[in-house]
């Protein structure tokens, strides 16, 4: 059966996901579909979701309500796709609550959405294969032609941090072939990209099943000829180690930044996230990274109100905060996920606690990050131009090597370039100032 091909994805959720969206259009493409710009063009719609907290999946399920709206009045002649993380999470509720939605798809099973696709048009509901596991197979992303992309370097979560779904919907760790992540990244560079990021839940266990480390594979992607940056994300303070500090500091292509969620700085919470370090030897590590690499910008993740979490625990992650000095941090209030073992812990805090605590902590993070701007004023650094200033098309934006968001003066002429610009106003989340080297 002939049918209309035309789709468009919207995405949640994290850097994984955006990548996952385009390995989405490489498979839908080479099957005949064809991407369009605008949702209302579509008779396919995709939702490429997260479920990491109850808010990002509450965004969703009213957006499959507009949808199912929309279906209704368009006689059935629209296709609605959950795709990712909560066509897993959420299989029961969607099949249940939401009939109308023809495809789910999770994580592992991108590989077959041609099929669910053909089959639901054809009448065929398939919502059975999200679970399959074709983890063997990945096809090749086909990268736009872009200055900075994303590149995954291993898929799933073996950790189990007590609080996090990820392990559920994204299945186990596996690395992908370190040839196959080369050809990705030398491919990207040939075609301009400017800026690599390695995306995997932790990053620093990759390569088991190639006998390899991910510093080696960071020293492999280095060796690739050309002017551009490489960055990662996320490393495990379990397993972040001296020759990762080391790499950072040696490979000209390695970014000296380096994100390191702590999430709690109390030791009986990190007890209860399973989290697998202490206080103490996560801070000998920061104490390392910092003087192998002085210039390093650090940034965390911290999670508020986890079951438990007193005044005295909260303190401690205010003291970490103060300690490492970090550049930047998310914060999020702490959200049950079910299925998950803290679930079942007692100790819930309440809604207003959270909220107290997450202002605080957020207000001490902007104290921290201006302190820390300022030591950039009257400088010079170097920055990859990514584009017009949204706020303001007469000024472009891009970011320094250790992911400082500088605004300035310029012409377009220079986006995709790299170029210095002294620093010269600054506040919390961006720098301000004027090209140098022209
Ligand atoms: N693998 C990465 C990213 C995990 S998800 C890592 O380990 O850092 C990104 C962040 O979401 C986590 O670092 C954590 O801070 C937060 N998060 C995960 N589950 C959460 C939950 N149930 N409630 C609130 N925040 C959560
Ligand atoms: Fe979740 Fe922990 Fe895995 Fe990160 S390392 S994805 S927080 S289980
Ligand atoms: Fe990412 Fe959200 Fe899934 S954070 S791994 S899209 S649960």
């Amino acid at each position: 059966m002939e049918f209309d091909k035309k789709y468009y994805i919207q995405v949640w959720g994290c850097q994984m996901n955006a990548y996952d969206a385009d390995l989405i259009n490489s498979i839908l493409t080479s099957s005949g579909f064809v991407p369009v710009d605008n949702e209302d063009e579509a008779n396919i719609v995709l939702l490429q979701t997260c479920s990491v907290r109850e808010s990002a999946e509450v965004k969703v399920f009213n957006k499959i309500s507009k949808l199912i709206k929309r279906k209704k009045n368009d006689n059935n002649g629209l296709t609605i796709g959950v795709c990712g993380c909560m066509a897993e999470n959420q299989e029961s509720v969607i099949l249940k609550k939401y009939p109308e939605v023809d495809v789910l798809c999770g994580p592992n099973a991108y590989v077959e959405l041609p099929r669910l696709i053909e089959n639901s048009i054809l009448g065929v509901k398939t919502h059975e294969l999200i679970k399959d596991d074709k983890r063997d197979f990945y096809p090749q992303v086909q990268h736009k032609k872009q200055l900075r992309a994303y590149v995954a370097v291993m898929r799933g979560c073996d950790n189990f941090c007590s609080y996090c779904i990820v392990p559920y919907v994204r299945g186990r760790e596996k690395s992908m072939p370190p040839d196959k992540i080369f050809c990705e990244a030398q491919k990207l560079v040939d075609n301009g990209c400017r800026e690599i990021t390695l995306l995997g839940q932790n990053v620093n266990s990759y390569g088991k099943e190639y006998n390899m480390r991910f510093v080696d594979l960071l020293n492999k992607l280095n060796s690739i000829d050309g002017q551009f940056r490489l960055r990662f994300l996320t490393s495990h303070p379990k397993d972040a180690d001296k020759d990762l500090f080391k790499a950072i500091r040696d490979l000209d292509k390695v970014c000296p930044y380096l994100h390191l969620p702590i999430q709690s700085g109390s030791n009986k919470i990190l007890e209860k996230m399973n989290r697998k370090y202490t206080r103490e030897n996560y801070l000998r590590k920061i104490d390392l990274v910092k003087e192998l690499v002085p210039d390093i910008s650090l940034s965390s993740d911290f999670i508020v109100g986890f079951p438990s979490e007193t005044e005295d625990d909260f303190q401690d992650t205010l003291d970490v905060m103060n300690y490492v000095e970090y550049d930047s941090s998310f914060i999020f209030k702490y959200s049950v996920r079910y299925g998950t073992s803290a679930a079942k812990y007692e100790g819930n805090v309440p809604k207003q606690i959270k909220e107290d605590r997450n202002r605080r902590l957020l207000e001490l993070q902007e104290k921290i990050s201006l302190r820390k701007n300022k030591k950039f004023l009257n400088k010079k650094v170097q920055i990859l131009v990514e584009g017009k200033s949204k706020r303001n098309p007469e000024r472009l934006f891009g970011r320094s090597l250790n992911f400082k968001r500088v605004v300035f003066t310029g012409d377009e002429k220079y986006v995709g370039k790299y170029v210095n610009v002294s620093i010269n106003k600054v506040t919390p989340l961006t720098l301000f100032g004027t090209i140098e080297n022209v």
